[in-house]
């Protein structure tokens, strides 16, 4: 059946500057709401060689998948196995993993900050390619802090500490990261593609108020990289003023950055930026969709 769009979803394509068969596949996916794909990431628990107790989808052609991550074939529940209550593996969204893809060119850090970190797939996700020196997982939102510290104690996650400091507090604290994740919180238009309600999602006023405290976690963010380390930003929103214009801004106002290409997101490159960085529709079918970008400082050569 022709699906017309509503006004704010037809808004949202004409931004994404989508043609007419990708405009009809995203709406069709925001009110269907079916479009969620999970998947699992190892923890540091899982011993050498174990491998997760139900089925899993082949992904070797994928490309892109980051270590440690499994995709549970379609019936199955991964959450209902003991393995899960025992910590050997965190269930999460295959978006979120996708958007962890982009560390595959970051070499493993010294140290690193998840700024925005509840429930904390992302410290999971980082855990699983590294098994981190010294992590910091932060959370400002003290009950969403309470469930990360859970799952980081469940998954026996190493050298992580939680902390619960604003991103300007942590640009005051003066410490520098060679990896910072920012995960940022936003208006969320993926979980329309996931059957979650999200009343006002797709109108300016939430978006716009998401751009905004978006580049004030940014502004801040770049205040803790040392030189030559990165921050990957991430949301799970689709539109462009909470994704490439924030990147956009945070170039043009700072300078000593650059966005990093990653060859194995070559295919979700992000035609709206002439810089890299990449989107997730649920077109892909790799689950309800999300973006990501990765930023590095510049190394400063001293002159003789
Ligand atoms: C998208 S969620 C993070 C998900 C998490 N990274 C994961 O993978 O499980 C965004 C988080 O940012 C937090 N947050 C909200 N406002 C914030 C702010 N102004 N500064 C920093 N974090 C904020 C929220 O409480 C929320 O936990």
């Amino acid at each position: 059946m022709e699906v017309e769009p509503g006004k704010a979803e037809q808004r949202l394509c004409a931004r994404l500057k989508l043609d007419a068969e990708a405009s009809a596949y995203l709406v069709q996916a925001m009110r269907a709401g079916v479009s969620s794909r999970s998947a699992v990431v190892l923890s540091p628990k899982a011993p050498q060689g174990y491998v997760p107790p139900f089925a899993c989808e082949d992904t070797a052609a994928w490309g892109w998948l980051p270590p440690r991550v499994y995709v549970p074939c379609e019936g199955e529940r991964p959450t209902a196995h003991p393995d899960y209550a025992a910590g050997l593996y965190y269930s999460l969204d295959l978006s979120s993993c996708w958007e962890s893809a982009a560390l595959e060119v970051v070499p493993p850090p010294a140290n690193s900050l998840d700024l925005c970190a509840a429930p904390g797939g992302k410290t999971m996700l980082m855990a699983a390619r590294y098994l981190p020196q010294n992590h910091t997982a932060n959370e400002v939102n003290a009950a969403r802090r309470g469930i990360l510290r859970q799952n980081v104690l469940q998954c026996g996650l190493p050298n992580t500490e939680v902390t619960g400091l604003r991103p300007d507090q942590w640009a005051a604290e003066g410490r520098v990261f060679d990896l910072l994740l920012v995960d940022a919180p936003c208006s969320g238009q993926s979980l329309l593609c996931k059957g979650i309600k999200n009343p006002g999602c797709l109108g300016a006023q939430m978006v716009n108020g998401n751009a905004k405290r978006q580049k004030g976690i940014m502004l801040a963010a770049v205040q803790c990289v040392a030189e030559g380390g990165h921050i990957l930003y991430s949301t799970c929103t689709y539109d462009p003023d909470e994704n490439e214009k924030v990147i956009s801004y945070i170039l043009r106002r700072v300078p000593g950055w650059q966005a990093v290409e990653v060859p194995q997101l070559a295919q979700f490159r992000s035609a709206l930026a002439d810089f890299p960085c990449y989107r997730l529709l649920p077109q892909h079918g790799f689950g309800a969709g999300g973006f990501c970008c990765l930023l590095q400082k510049n190394t400063i050569i001293e002159q003789k």
